[in-house]
């Protein structure tokens, strides 16, 4: 992503009829929705019609143990006692040697929970939709047990509707804040920002303010047609879209909740919401067990949400996806399954300056116990990882490089496919983490490249504790199980234990289904708005959000590589970070000020705290405005 300047965004008129034309065709595919759910389960699942009996490896004697040949116990790893080996220095002069630290307690401040949003209206069913007697049977029947389709969560997505009215607001043609950006680009500050008029509605109820036209401007604006490259840009309503996230409506010390921390976490749509509620409603039960009517219900749920996740990464089979608590766990299983089978004395491992201490942590512990090394990829002062230092690193020890795809305390997006494919040509296997990225840009990861791909649902719009680790198949026919227990056994006695193949031998134990589901409605509901859409207007919102913050005298910003996602690191001089959070948190403005769990990459750029503010798609300019608002006063009585 590249930042916008007044120059590059001053190029011109737009193309009318070209934006008329890319608008109707996006209106045109509103109403439409997403294929009904698609039952799928893993091959060789030990139940419904479509089973396969467990599959003894062709040399092995029926009894003989099956156990993996290199079982590592989490619980040995975690127990082991760090100690410090002996490692030659990376020759970026970056430290080699891994240590445990405590974690260190970080500072929040955030929005505060003031109790149940107003219900909304709600297209969930309240009863179980049986099909009325006489009814024609459903054209196919779902392979598991006696579950027609038409018992369940229904097939059919909410239908997505735009309110018109609110088509007429400058948000409605793709524009954060249109008016406010146009003003602030052409140099004309904001003496032309006129509020909306209520619309005419067009007879038919259709309005005529679907698109950028000066002529036909509810704004009464008669000047230039915006200018901010608004042709590239569907129409995008952050207001039909707020108001699907029941939260937003909070109020916060007295103010309306504005939150710009979603980097830490983002917020519910009421389609999710009202999944989950839907699933312990009529659902509800464990899976993959019982031949009942309720485990049929959540088992086709939860393998339905699965298909959606491989859909959303674009993975070529549900077997590849494995549902986890977070991208945390997500990368746990994959150092201390593939980890442990894998690295050994003096073999390395490669992460970015950048990381997460998600992406660091259990690396540093594998390499503790093997006997291996942590490398560290460096990054220039803008927080961009150095591709050429890099390649340096990379050898024939390497064994694996992790990286995340979006730095979640600078924003930086990091080129994964170059280090990915960089990784490969050195035979090392790529690692990416996802957890900041999936929310802010489609995401592909046969194009990446990625050997595994990790992501949390609740930074996605789903909810907590249910996340993603993507394997690519034959990676996952190869690891041990990483835990052992029900769900994910073909058959045990006391002398063996069969597993089942990926994913639910990775799965030991009852998984959290209803949170699985939610996170499929949470796909459904962005690949619904689009994520294409969601990029561009949350680029806009970050040039906006720069351009406001930037000058203020007093202000840093922190991060400030050409491609970044949504994320707006920043310190003020005369202000501890927290002083500033307290301050924002006071005018309803979530944010988070501490060290974002990223100590490294904050003390390569000489800090040790930032104020975070990071957007998402129900952001808006106004929002923006009061942050920058609240800064700048800060930054006007500033001691120095
Ligand atoms: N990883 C989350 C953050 O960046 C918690 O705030």
């Amino acid at each position: 992503m590249t930042i916008l300047t007044p120059t590059n965004n001053q190029a011109g008129l737009p193309d009318i009829g070209l934006l008329t034309r890319l608008a109707s065709e996006f209106f045109a595919t509103l109403p439409g929705g997403l294929p009904a759910p698609v039952n799928v389960l893993p091959g060789g699942t030990s139940f419904g019609p479509l089973a396969q009996g467990p599959q003894l490896p062709g040399t092995l004697a029926p009894g003989a143990n099956v156990v993996p040949q290199t079982p590592q116990s989490a619980h040995a790893l975690v127990a082991s006692t760090p100690s410090l080996l002996p490692h030659s220095a990376a020759p970026n002069g970056l430290p080699d040697n891994a240590a445990i630290i405590p974690p260190a307690m970080d500072s929040r401040i955030g929005g505060q929970a003031l109790g149940v949003p107003p219900a909304h209206t709600n297209d969930v069913p309240v009863t179980s939709a049986k099909p009325p007697a006489g009814a024609p049977a459903p054209a196919s029947a779902s392979p598991f047990y006696f579950l027609s389709e038409t018992n369940g969560y229904p097939a059919k997505p909410t239908v997505f509707e735009l309110p018109r009215e609110d088509r007429v607001t400058a948000q409605s043609f793709g524009l954060p804040g249109a008016d406010d950006l146009r003003a602030l680009l052409s140099d004309n500050p904001r003496a032309t920002k006129v509020q909306p008029e209520t619309p005419a509605v067009a007879p038919g109820g259709v309005s005529p303010f679907y698109f950028v036209d000066t002529e036909r401007s509810p704004h009464g604006y008669t000047g230039q047609a915006p200018n901010a490259d608004a042709a590239r840009h569907p129409p995008f309503d952050v207001n039909a879209i707020r108001r699907d996230f029941p939260i937003l409506q909070e109020r916060v010390n007295g103010k309306p909740l504005v939150w710009f921390d979603n980097a830490a976490t983002t917020h519910k749509p009421q389609s999710v919401i009202d999944r989950i509620a839907y699933f312990y409603a009529h659902e509800n039960s464990n899976i993959h067990r019982a031949a009942h009517e309720l485990a049929a219900r959540a088992t086709d749920a939860y393998e339905g949400a699965r298909e959606k996740v491989r859909n959303f990464l674009g993975a070529s089979s549900v077997e590849e996806i494995i549902f986890v608590r977070g991208a945390t766990e997500g990368i746990n299983l994959v150092a201390k399954s593939w980890g442990a089978q894998h690295v050994g004395a003096g073999d390395e491992i490669i992460v970015s300056h950048l990381e997460h201490h998600a992406n660091i942590v259990p690396w540093q512990q594998l390499a503790l116990e093997k006997g291996a090394k942590l490398r560290v990829i460096s990054v220039d002062d803008s927080g961009q990882v150095l591709l050429d230092e890099y390649k340096k690193l990379l050898n024939d020890r390497t064994k694996i490089v992790a990286v995340t795809q979006v730095s979640n305390a600078l924003g930086t997006v990091v080129p994964v496919k170059e280090i990915v494919e960089l990784a490969h040509r050195a035979g090392a296997l790529a690692l990416v983490d996802g957890a900041q990225s999936v929310s802010h840009m489609a995401v592909n990861v046969q194009e990446i490249g990625a050997d595994f791909f990790v992501f949390s649902g609740h930074k996605v719009f789903g909810p907590t504790g249910i996340g993603v680790v993507y394997g690519k198949r034959a990676l996952l026919d190869d690891m041990p199980p990483w835990q052992g227990g029900g769900n994910m056994i073909a058959d045990v006695t006391f002398e063996r234990t069969l597993f089942q193949p990926p994913p639910n031998k990775f799965e030991a134990g009852t998984g959290n289904i209803a949170d699985a589901v939610g996170l499929g409605a949470a796909i459904d509901y962005v690949q619904r708005i689009g994520m294409e859409n969601i990029a561009r207007y949350e680029h806009d919102l970050l040039a906006y959000a720069t351009y406001g913050l930037q000058p203020l005298p007093g202000v840093r910003l922190v991060g400030t590589a050409r491609d970044k996602a949504s994320v707006l690191s920043f310190v003020l001089q005369g202000y501890t970070t927290e002083e500033v959070g307290k301050e924002l948190n006071r005018e309803g403005i979530a944010v988070r000020s501490g060290h974002h769990c990223a100590q490294p990459i904050l003390r390569r750029l000489g800090l040790e705290a930032t104020v975070r503010p990071s957007l998402a798609f129900y952001n808006t300019c106004e929002e923006v405005d009061k942050l920058v608002a609240v800064v700048r006063r800060l930054s006007s009585a500033r001691r120095l």
